[in-house]
């Protein structure tokens, strides 16, 4: 018997397909998966014992702002705890590259504490984070925000010019050229907010040549999120790309209940165009504290604030009752400050949760005082109190909506499987016992039942503590569209 690196003995393999649990056990050499076999027949140098246990491909992160939380807190803790392999970054609009400008300025400034870590281009920034060997994989996209800054300077209330426009597609060219997988608008926010929807359209043509991926923080996702649909899938059926529409949600309560209008509206436009969204399995949203999303929200809590310190974790409407004033006054006097917004209706998060289009992506935000939940909790969460818990879908399909689903919508070549070949991200975890345990109180702190993450073949996280294991790598474009190809 060939002698492997690794055997995961004894447990019952979900291979992230969706096929139904089956007893194997699961050889890995160097970085890739090497056997899958009968219980029993493959001998390793380490073994880890997995009875009662589930083996899966480790999860793959599909909404995040980790940018250069790999860089920075390279055991990535937040994400290794819940079985997280792979990050895809850049989210939203904004992204740590290419950045040409000196300044971090307050958009940046959500996913970037060190001027240090944003870098001019592309293929500088994939090698910073491969030289703070992260324990897990990030994969990387391009903010049409960022683009705009670069191209921009500060006169951002408006739509671009056609040189502008131009300077915009180059960058992006030249990234997805680098090894960036794709392109992410965030025409919410207020830097690319008077962006016009030809504007994006243009900017994005280089994802049709390379391949790359388009996702969207949508214009709006209250009163018009139909027609917000309507432009995000314009913009991707121009630029002939697939679309992924992000953390997808009706904001605000008297827009409850209008899943029953997006999701056909998905699934008709999904039979002619490649469209996916992400999930996150909370009532609440998290971004930077805007007045004019604190009349959407039943409650908001804030997440951080530079100009009072001590008020991260607490609710706005205490604040603003200690303060004596209203609270948009509050919230102006809090500012620059992130919040969490009570927002959505959890039918309206289960029907879009289970919705054949549905993958799950976290939208945690690594560098909150006091972040949201989500950060540390939303796969164990999908896994114990979604599925096993509420029966919305089997431990399969939850799995599959995390791992192989995902790196098809990304094409992540040969991660999200067990299987032969397949790259050894691995996360085994206790089915009965796995959950979450963040909480909107106590948002920091590591979820129960996952037991060994490997990433590459490396252990990230054991026994309730990252496992020394730094083998996680900028994913690239090109390197993985080589290896489908071959
Ligand atoms: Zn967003
Ligand atoms: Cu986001």
């Amino acid at each position: 018997m060939a002698a492997y690196d690794v055997v995961i003995r004894h447990g019952q393999v979900a291979d992230g397909t969706g096929k139904k649990l089956f007893a194997a056990d699961v050889a890995l050499k160097g970085d890739r998966i090497a056997a899958v076999e009968a219980p029993g027949t493959l001998k390793g140098d380490n073994e880890i014992d997995a009875t009662g246990k589930v083996v899966a491909p480790g999860f793959i992160d599909v909404h995040t702002h980790d940018d250069t939380a790999l860089i920075d807190n390279p055991t990535m803790a937040m994400k290794a705890s819940q079985g997280v392999t792979t990050v895809v970054c850049g989210n939203c609009g904004v992204s740590a590259s290419p950045y040409l400008r000196s300044d971090i300025g307050h958009f940046l400034s959500l996913i970037v504490k060190k001027q240090a870590n944003v870098s001019k281009n592309f293929a500088e920034f994939a090698g910073k984070v491969d030289a703070a060997r992260p324990a897990i994989n990030g994969a990387f996209l391009i903010g049409h925000g960022t683009l705009r800054m670069n191209a921009m300077g500060d006169d951002l209330g408006r739509t671009a010019a056609p040189a502008e426009i131009a300077v915009m597609r180059d960058l992006l060219d030249q990234s997805l050229g680098q090894g960036a997988i794709g392109m992410s608008s965030g025409l919410f926010y207020a830097v690319a907010n008077a962006a016009s929807t030809d504007e994006v359209a243009e900017v994005a043509k280089p994802l049709g040549t390379w391949g790359g991926v388009y996702t969207a923080h949508m214009r709006d996702e209250g009163d018009d999120i139909l027609k917000s649909m309507d432009e995000t899938f314009e913009i991707g059926r121009r630029a002939g790309a697939s679309i992924i529409v992000s953390h997808h949600k009706c904001s605000g309560r008297s827009n409850f209940g209008r899943m029953k209008e997006t999701l056909p509206k998905f699934s008709e436009a999904m039979k002619s165009q490649e469209i996916a969204f992400d999930v996150y399995p909370y009532v609440a949203g998290s971004t930077i504290l805007r007045s004019d999303m604190l009349g959407r929200a039943d409650k908001v809590l804030i997440t951080w604030s530079d100009k009072v310190p001590g008020m991260s974790g607490r609710d706005l409407k205490e604040i603003a009752q200690e303060m004596g004033c209203s609270m948009r006054e509050a919230a102006d006097r809090l500012q620059p400050a992130g919040a969490i917004y009570f927002m959505m209706d959890e039918k309206d998060v289960q029907s879009a949760m289970s919705h054949p289009g549905a993958m799950i992506g976290s939208d945690g935000i690594p560098f909150d005082t006091h972040p949201h939940p989500r950060l540390w909790g939303t796969f164990p969460r999908v896994l114990g109190h979604y599925s096993r818990d509420l029966k919305l879908f089997p431990l399969e399909d939850a799995v599959r909506r995390m791992t192989s689903y995902s790196a098809r919508r990304f094409s992540l070549t040969k991660r999200g499987e067990v299987k032969p070949g397949f790259y050894a991200d691995i996360c085994v975890f206790d089915p009965a016992t796995v959950i979450d345990t963040a909480t909107f109180d106590k948002p920091i702190s590591p979820a129960r039942g996952i037991d060994t993450v490997l990433c590459n073949g490396q252990i990230a996280w054991r026994d309730g503590k990252p496992g020394g294991g730094r083998a996680g790598r900028a994913l690239r474009l090109h390197d993985m569209q080589a290896e489908a190809k071959a």
